[in-house]
Order: C-alpha cells, then sequence, then structure tokens
C-alpha cells in the first residue's frame, strides 16, 4: 500500500559533480545547481521538497567548483538538514558519485537511500515511491515520468506491473517516451556493490547490470510536473514556473504571481513584466520595457523600450533602449547596444559589449 506519510529518517544522496556545459556562460563561474532559480540558488527548491518528504541528513556528492556549494549552503542547518560534503578529484561519473558519497552515509545495508540528480524540479510523491520500494522489496526503484522526446534521456521499458525491462541511456531509437526522472530509491547495499574509486555511469552500467542480473529494479511513474533544468530554455521555464506556482515550492521567497521583485529592484509602473519573470536584487525595469518569462539577475538594466522574452540577463548586464531579445542568454556584465534583435539560443559571454545597431532608410540620407 502506498503512503503520502514522510518517510522515517531517510538519508539522501545528492548528485551535484556536473559541469553544467549546455548552460554556459552562466555555469562558468557558478554551478548549474546554485543558479539563482526563482529568487534562491536552485537545490533550495529541492532541499525544501526533500525536507517535506522526511530527508533530515543529505550527503551532496560534488566535484566541479566544489567549494562554492559548502559556502551557499554550509552545515545545513539554515534548511532544517545535516549536509555533508564529499568531493571527488576527478568527476567517477553519476555511480562512482553515488558510491564515493556513500562512505558518509550512516544508515544500515538493509535501508532505502534516496538518489537525486541536482538539476530536477518534481511535484511528485517522494513517500509514495518509497513505499512502493519497500512494498515490493525493490533494489532500487526509479522515478520515471513521459517526455517528447525521450532521446533526451535515459528510456526506461517496464511491465505492466512495474519491472524495469531495460534502461536504454540517450539512445536515438526509444522504445518508450517513459524516462528515468533522476530521482532513485537504492538499497543501501546496493550502492556498496558499486566498484569504489572508479569512473562508473549508473544509466549506462548500474542499472543495465542489475536489471541482467535479475534484481528487481522498479518504475515508480507518475504523470506530475517534472523539469530538467539543463538547457537555458528549460532554466528559464523552470524558473518562471515557479513563480507563477505551476509548481508548488516552499523556498519561493514570496507568494506566487506573474513576477518576484527581489530586494531592490525598480520597476517603472509603465514597464511590463509579466509570465513569471524574475528582476533580481537592485536590477531596474524602465518604463515601456516589456519583460516576460525571464530571469534579470542582480544590478541588471533592461532600458525604456526593450523588450526580453523567455530569456536571462546576467548581473551587472545592461540591456539598452529598444534591444529586442528572444529566448537569449546574456551574460554577467554583458552590453546590448540599443536596437540589437538577438533570437533563440543566441548566448553573448560575460562582459561582452554589442554596439548599438542603428537601422537607416535611404530617405534619411
Ligand atoms: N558528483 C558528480 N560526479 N555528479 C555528477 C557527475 C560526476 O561525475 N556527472 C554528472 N553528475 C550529476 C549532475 O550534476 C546532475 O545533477 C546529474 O548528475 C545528472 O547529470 P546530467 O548531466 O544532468 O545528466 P542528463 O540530464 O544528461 O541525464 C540524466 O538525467 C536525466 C533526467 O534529467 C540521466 O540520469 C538520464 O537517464 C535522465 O533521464
Ligand atoms: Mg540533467
Amino acid at each position: 500500500m502506498q503512503s503520502t506519510e514522510p518517510s522515517e529518517a531517510l538519508e539522501a544522496i545528492l548528485l551535484v559533480g556536473g559541469q553544467g556545459t549546455r548552460l554556459r556562460p552562466l555555469t562558468l563561474h557558478t554551478p548549474k545547481p546554485l543558479l539563482p532559480t526563482a529568487g534562491v540558488p536552485f537545490l533550495a527548491h529541492q532541499l525544501a521538497k526533500a525536507h517535506a518528504y522526511g530527508v533530515r541528513r543529505i550527503v551532496f556528492a560534488t566535484s566541479y567548483r566544489a567549494a562554492m556549494f559548502a559556502e551557499a549552503f554550509g552545515d545545513g542547518s539554515a534548511f532544517g538538514l545535516e549536509i555533508v560534503y564529499m568531493t571527488e578529484e576527478s568527476p567517477l561519473g553519476t555511480g562512482g558519485a553515488i558510491r564515493n558519497a556513500a562512505e558518509a552515509l550512516t544508515c544500515p545495508p538493509d535501508a532505502p537511500v534516496l538518489v537525486l540528480n541536482g538539476d530536477i524540479l518534481s511535484g511528485h510523491d517522494i513517500s509514495a515511491q518509497v513505499a512502493l520500494h519497500r512494498s515490493r522489496g525493490a533494489a532500487v526503484t526509479l522515478h520515471l515520468t513521459e517526455v517528447d522526446d525521450p532521446t533526451r534521456f535515459g528510456c526506461v521499458p517496464t511491465t505492466p506491473d512495474g519491472r524495469v525491462t531495460a534502461f536504454l541511456e540517450k539512445t536515438p531509437t526509444p522504445v518508450t517516451n517513459r524516462i528515468n526522472a533522476g530521482c532513485y530509491v537504492f538499497q543501501r547495499s546496493v550502492i556498496d556493490s558499486i566498484p569504489a574509486g572508479e569512473v562508473v555511469s549508473v544509466e549506462r552500467e548500474t542499472f543495465p547490470g542489475l536489471i541482467e542480473a535479475g534484481e528487481l529494479v522498479l518504475g515508480y511513474a507518475d504523470g506530475s510536473y517534472w523539469l530538467d533544468v539543463g538547457t537555458p530554455a528549460a532554466f528559464v521555464q523552470g524558473s518562471a514556473d515557479l513563480v507563477q506556482g505551476r509548481l508548488t515550492s516552499s523556498a519561493l521567497p514570496g507568494t506566487a504571481g506573474e513576477c518576484l521583485l527581489l530586494d531592490g529592484a525598480m520597476v517603472s509602473p509603465e514597464a511590463k513584466v509579466t509570465g513569471g519573470t524574475v528582476v533580481g536584487a537592485r536590477a531596474t525595469v524602465e518604463a515601456g520595457a516589456s519583460v516576460r518569462g525571464s530571469v534579470l539577475a542582480d544590478d541588471c538594466v533592461v532600458a525604456a523600450g526593450a523588450v526580453v522574452v523567455d530569456s536571462v540577463v546576467g548581473s551587472g548586464a545592461r540591456v539598452a533602449s529598444g534591444a529586442v531579445l528572444r529566448e537569449v542568454v546574456v551574460g554577467d556584465g554583458a552590453l546590448i547596444g540599443a536596437g540589437n534583435e538577438l533570437m533563440s539560443g543566441l548566448r553573448i559571454w560575460p562582459g561582452v559589449t554589442l554596439p548599438e545597431c542603428s537601422v537607416r532608410f535611404s530617405s534619411d540620407v
């Protein structure tokens, strides 16, 4: 029987060692899990959720820019958690990272351990996933969700009663739209059986190996909100969804609505700021500007009449009058000169200046 009560004394491992390559230049200096998302570091949303489901002790598996995590979250007490950090000297892959982090677990071999990818927003019921895992005596229970394009994820076919029959990581020929949603319940003994100190992929080695060996690998499938924020488009989408309350997060600093204004943000009464936009601390949106579904970082400026849609504007960056940005990432301190029109997927590196773009009509010359 499934329960939605918090699981007692559950320990967790959070995978946060990836380089966040697809989110450059945002991740050049800040790891993906620490990017400000709906007003707080991304992980704050995952930590709040884990806490709500009974997690009290969590091991961060870090590698890239490891020290920044401890600076941001300390010992975890501000979040009602005990946070422990385990750092790989060089990245060990997802399986190697889980094995390395397990050295810091305190639970016995027969206890379930929650393992989370550090770039996921999810509305699923962790307690129900743990309850399914316990009731069926599984080795591992994977949260599964459905997406339109499974080729970018781990494709996970199951039998009707939820037994995982294969794990096909990023296959060009998916057999189902059901994918690995990046939240696992592992028996601790299964983690301990991953070879220590080696580069191991849980997706390409551990899961296929367990299935091959006849171990019970289960899928917990549901249709709740789910998003991997690993691309710029998904990152702005996730932030906007949190601000608008499409996914509830107790870490949201304010109430859900059209926009979230952080301390000292200045929005002209003649500006339009909508679609779950965050206006960072001390950032300015001038008269006649229109900003929709975007993340404006601290101290940036969107000048009069500029249009910013589904984009990220880095801290201290400036979007000059009349510039138009759609699905663009502007790095910290960059300057987008007046009149520029930048479109989907464009990334402007930190500190770059795009000169003013003036269009002259023949009658003017
Ligand atoms: N500590 C550590 N060490 N963490 C790592 C390492 C490593 O070597 N490599 C990756 N990670 C962390 C990342 O920081 C991220 O939180 C998580 O592991 C998954 O890595 P991603 O790079 O985001 O993988 P993905 O999105 O391409 O694919 C994964 O997630 C999908 C769901 O979003 C896979 O698990 C797929 O099967 C899954 O469908
Ligand atoms: Mg990912």
